[in-house]
C-alpha cells in the first residue's frame, strides 16, 4: 500500500491515520505533510468520495509528497498537495474538514496556539484532531532546554511539556482530548530525530545532551473535538477564506485554485 518513496521519506513519530477512526467520504487536512507518507494513507482510508489536503510550507517537500502520491495507486482520489508560508495560515475555507491531523510538525511551531486556533477553525463543528508529536515529560535545567531548542533543530528542537502543550490544544477551542498513547524515545530514536532530516542538516547532539534527555522526551498521540456547538470561542485568524463550493460546506476537487497533487 505505501510506496518505498514514501517510507523513505517519512520523518513522523506516529501514525496519525491508524487512531484518527477515518471514516469513507472524510475531508481530511495533514499539518506539515512532508514527502506525504501520512497523506497516502489517509487517501487510501477516506476513499473515492473522501477528500486529502497536505500542506506545507516547503516547496521541496510539496514537490516530494507529489512523486510520492503519483507513485501510489490512487488516481481515484482527491488529494490536494498546498504550500503554505506557514500552517497557522492555511486558506482553507471555515469549518471545511472533518479531522486535521498532523506527524511531528507542530512542536517545530514557535507560535503553537495559532496553529491549533487554525486546525480549530477549519474544522467542522464536531470534528477532530488526530495529532502525533513531540513533547517533553521530564525537568530539564533551563540551560539544557535552551540549547535543545537551539542545536536540536531537527524533529523536536520545539519540544515543550506535555501538560504545557495540552493547555494550548485546550486554549484553542478543542474538548475530549484522548491521549492514546506515550512512547519514551529510546537512544536511538531521540538521536534520529535530534537530527531529523539528517546529520547533513542536524549535527548530532552530544553524549552528555542525549543521556541528560533520556526517558524525558516522548512522543503522544491523541484525538481532541472541536465542540459541536462552540459559539462561544471564537479563531482570532481573520476569516478571509473563500466560501467552501458545496452546500455541505466542502470543498470539490481543484476548488482551492492552488496546487493539486
Ligand atoms: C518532521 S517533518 C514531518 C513530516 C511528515 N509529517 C512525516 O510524518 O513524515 C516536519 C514537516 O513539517 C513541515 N513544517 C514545519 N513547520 C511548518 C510550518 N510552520 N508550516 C508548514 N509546514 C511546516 C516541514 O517542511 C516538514 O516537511
Amino acid at each position: 500500500m505505501l510506496p518505498e518513496l514514501a517510507l523513505n521519506l517519512s520523518r513522523g513519530c506516529g501514525n496519525p491515520t491508524g487512531f484518527a477512526k477515518l471514516q469513507p467520504g472524510e475531508a481530511l487536512v495533514d499539518l506539515g505533510c512532508g514527502g506525504g507518507i501520512d497523506v497516502i494513507l489517509a487517501a487510501h482510508r477516506v476513499g473515492p468520495q473522501g477528500r486529502v489536503v497536505g500542506i506545507d510550507f516547503t516547496p521541496q517537500m510539496i514537490e516530494r509528497a507529489r512523486e510520492t502520491v503519483a507513485t501510489a495507486d490512487l488516481r481515484d482520489r482527491s488529494i490536494e498537495l498546498r504550500r503554505v508560508e506557514d500552517m497557522a495560515e492555511t486558506k482553507l475555507p471555515d469549518g471545511s474538514a472533518d479531522v486535521v491531523i498532523s506527524n511531528c510538525v507542530i512542536n517545530l511551531c514557535p507560535g503553537k496556539d495559532a496553529v491549533y486556533r487554525e486546525a480549530f477553525r477549519v474544522l467542522r463543528p464536531g470534528g477532530r484532531v488526530a495529532i502525533s508529536d513531540v513533547v517533553l515529560s521530564g525537568d530539564l535545567a533551563a540551560e539544557l532546554r535552551a540549547r535543545l531548542r537551539s542545536t536540536w533543530s531537527g524533529c523536536l528542537g520545539g519540544a515543550i511539556p506535555e501538560e504545557e502543550y495540552l493547555d494550548t490544544v485546550r486554549r484553542a477551542g478543542f474538548a475530549e482530548i484522548q491521549v492514546v498513547a506515550h512512547h519514551p524515545f529510546s537512544p536511538e530514536e531521540l538521536q534520529a530525530m535530534a537530527c531529523c532530516p539528517g546529520e547533513a542538516f542536524t549535527p548530532a547532539p552530544s553524549t552528555d545532551d542525549l543521556a541528560a534527555v533520556q526517558g524525558k522526551v516522548t512522543s503522544i498521540k491523541f484525538i481532541a473535538h472541536k465542540p459541536l456547538a462552540s459559539a462561544g470561542v471564537v479563531a482570532t485568524t481573520a476569516s478571509t477564506q473563500p466560501a467552501p463550493d458545496t452546500a455541505d460546506g466542502r470543498w470539490t476537487r481543484n476548488s482551492s485554485g492552488s496546487e493539486s497533487g
